[in-house]
C-alpha cells in the first residue's frame, strides 16, 4: 500500500509538473490543515529541496509565515560542511507579524542551521508613502536592498488573500478592497486573482515582481486544501520554479490542471 501511495503522489507531481511547466513539484502526504505531521513534512521536504539548489556562494531571499519557518527547523548542515560563503536574507520588510513568523527570525535560523550569513532588514511590512521615502534614502537600508535584489533563490510561503489581509491587521476598507479586487491569493506580498494577475500590493522594501521575475529559482511551498486556489493563482502568476506542496492541496490543483 505504501508503494501505490508514492507512486499516486508522483502522479500528482508530474502532473502538476507538466501543466505549469516548473522544473520540480515534491507532493507530500496528507492534508496540512487537519494534520500538524504533514505541515511538519511539508517544512522537511521544503529544506530538502532547497539545500537541493543552493551552492555556497548563494544569496538566498525568505519570506516569512508558518510554513517557512518550518522550513527552517529543518535545515541542518550540509555534509560538505557549513555554507560559510552562502547569505540568507529577508526578501522584503516584515516587521508587524509575530516574531516566529517573522522573515527576519527564519533568516537568522536558516543561516545558523546551515552555518551561513545573514542580514536582516528592520522595516515594517507595511508602510506610508512618507515612511517609504525616507527609508529608501537610508544607506543602510540601500546596502542590504542591493544584496537581497541580487538572490538567485527565493524561498516563500504561500496564503488565502483574506486571511493575510486580516493576519496583517489591514483596515477594513483595504481587506473589503483587496476582496473586491478579486484576490484569491497572497505571496512577497503582493495580492493575486484566480487568474495569477496582481491586484494590489503592499508599499514596503525589498523584493519587487521585476526582481523575482529575473531570480533564477523561485521556491514555494504550502500547503492544505484551504490554499490550493491560492497556490493554483500564483502557478498561473508563472515566476515558480520548484513547488513544494501537499496532497490535499495538489489533488485539488491537478483537477482543475
Ligand atoms: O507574510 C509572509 C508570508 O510568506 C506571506 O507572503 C504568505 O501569504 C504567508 O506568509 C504564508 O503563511 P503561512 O505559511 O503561515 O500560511
Amino acid at each position: 500500500p505504501i508503494a501505490k501511495e508514492l507512486f499516486g503522489l508522483s502522479l500528482l507531481e508530474d502532473q502538476i509538473r507538466q501543466a505549469y511547466n516548473l522544473r520540480k513539484v515534491i507532493v507530500v502526504p496528507g492534508d496540512s490543515d487537519t494534520s500538524p505531521m504533514t505541515k511538519r513534512e511539508l517544512g522537511r521536504a521544503g529544506a530538502k529541496a532547497l539545500l537541493g539548489v543552493m551552492g555556497d556562494e548563494d544569496i538566498v531571499a525568505v519570506t516569512g509565515g508558518t510554513t517557512i519557518a518550518d522550513v527552517a527547523e529543518h535545515l541542518t548542515t550540509p555534509s560538505g560542511g557549513p555554507m560559510k560563503g552562502g547569505w540568507f536574507v529577508p526578501a522584503r520588510g516584515g516587521l508587524g507579524e509575530s516574531l516566529e513568523m517573522q522573515a527576519n527570525s527564519i533568516v537568522s535560523k536558516m543561516a545558523r542551521n546551515v552555518g551561513a550569513q545573514y542580514r536582516l532588514l528592520h522595516v515594517p511590512d507595511l508602510l506610508s508613502q512618507e515612511a517609504y521615502e525616507s527609508l529608501v534614502q537610508d544607506h543602510m537600508i540601500q546596502e542590504i536592498v542591493e544584496t537581497i535584489r541580487k538572490s538567485r533563490i527565493i524561498i516563500h510561503g504561500i496564503g488565502n488573500a483574506e486571511e493575510m489581509a486580516k493576519r496583517r491587521r489591514l483596515d477594513p476598507d483595504t481587506v473589503a478592497d483587496i476582496k473586491a479586487e478579486g484576490a484569491v491569493a497572497e505571496s512577497f506580498g503582493y495580492y493575486f486573482n484566480q487568474q495569477g494577475v496582481v491586484v494590489h500590493r503592499m508599499l514596503t522594501i525589498g523584493l519587487r515582481l521585476e526582481d523575482i521575475k529575473r531570480t533564477e529559482i523561485v521556491l514555494g511551498i504550502a500547503g492544505g486544501a484551504s490554499k490550493a486556489a491560492a497556490i493554483q493563482a500564483v502557478l498561473r502568476f508563472g515566476q515558480e520554479d520548484i513547488l513544494v506542496i501537499d496532497e490535499a492541496a495538489a489533488e485539488i490543483i491537478a483537477s482543475n490542471c
